[in-house]
């Protein structure tokens, strides 16, 4: 495993970039919980975001493709709207030590 950040460094109910060597993940903070994802749409294989570090739908309540709008809940990364209707982002196995985040790529 490898360490990401620190959870403190992440903003609360926002989402965050990173790219790790060949590796784009994205995180999304909500209050303690964090919920990371492969940077991959699971429509074209492209990544989501629309600029840098945002991931989220106007309101903050879904996870956005950029590109054809598909829209994915945060907590499971499944898409409830959009061409790839069904199909998920892929999770990235992590965990918390302390305030910091460890991801398994
Ligand atoms: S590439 Fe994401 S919805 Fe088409």
């Amino acid at each position: 495993m490898q360490k990401l950040c620190s959870l403190s460094e992440l903003e609360d109910r926002q989402s965050r970039g990173f790219t790790i060597g060949e590796d784009a993940i994205f995180t999304v903070r909500q209050g303690q919980q964090l919920y990371i994802y492969r940077n991959r749409c699971p429509h074209l294989g492209i990544q989501l975001e629309w600029l840098e570090d945002k991931f989220l739908d106007y309101d903050g309540e879904l996870i956005q493709c950029s590109t054809h709008g598909a829209l994915f809940t945060i907590d499971e990364g499944f898409c409830v709207s959009g061409p790839c209707g069904g199909q998920s982002l892929t999770p990235v196995e992590h965990e918390r030590r302390g305030d910091e985040i460890w991801v398994q790529l």
